[in-house]
């Protein structure tokens, strides 16, 4: 290859990159909006104290989400195969009275691998433990916001 041939392909190849990339500054990597290389301290929280049925339930964002446990979870945890409060107080047939436990829904007795289309006599396995998907309500402030609207 001659020379200019060489040259010629070689601008023709930087046109194509574009303009030079800009360099990212690394407080924009990360979700906590400071640098890489601190090491932040995330902010301190108090979990919910308050009782069942004690304080307004919050609001809900959308009815597909599992609803945030809006009460104290003190002697509820462990959930273990002997002992599971959180069914012995929402295994309650409703319909929802304000201020009582809110029924399990039909949804959780629905085996979804085994039988999905039918209603079963018991909760799913796969819903027995509730904090795998409810979490409890606390006073920590949004880690960063959201405008997700449903
Ligand atoms: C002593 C009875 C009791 C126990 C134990 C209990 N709950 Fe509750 N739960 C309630 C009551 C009462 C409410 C509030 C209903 C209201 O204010 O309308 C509630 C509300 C809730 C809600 C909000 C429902 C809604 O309508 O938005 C969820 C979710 C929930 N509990 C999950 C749990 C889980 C998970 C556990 C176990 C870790 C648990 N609860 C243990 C009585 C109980
Ligand atoms: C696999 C995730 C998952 C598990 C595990 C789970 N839930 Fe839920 N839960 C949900 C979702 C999602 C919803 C909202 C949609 C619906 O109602 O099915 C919900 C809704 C609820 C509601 C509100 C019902 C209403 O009428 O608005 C209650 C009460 C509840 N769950 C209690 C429990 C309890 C008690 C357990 C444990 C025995 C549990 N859940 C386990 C995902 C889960």
């Amino acid at each position: 290859m001659n020379r200019t041939v060489l040259l010629l392909s070689l601008s023709a190849l930087q046109l194509l990159a574009g303009p030079p990339a800009k360099p990212v500054s690394d407080k924009s990597l990360g979700l906590s909006r400071t640098s890489v290389f601190d090491t932040p301290a995330p902010p301190l929280f108090t979990d919910e104290a308050s009782g069942p049925g004690e304080k307004a339930l919050p609001k809900r964002i959308n009815q597909e989400y599992p609803p945030v446990i809006p009460h104290s979870l003190v002697d509820c945890i462990p959930i273990t195969r002997s002992s599971n409060l959180c069914m012995d107080c929402h295994a309650v047939p409703g319909p929802k009275k304000k201020g009582e436990p809110t029924p399990i829904p039909a949804s959780h007795f629905v085996d979804l691998r085994r039988a999905p289309e039918a209603k079963g006599a018991q909760v799913a396995g796969t819903r027995y433990v509730c904090l795998s998907c409810h979490v409890p309500r606390t006073d920590a402030p949004p880690a960063i916001g959201s405008t997700y609207r449903p």
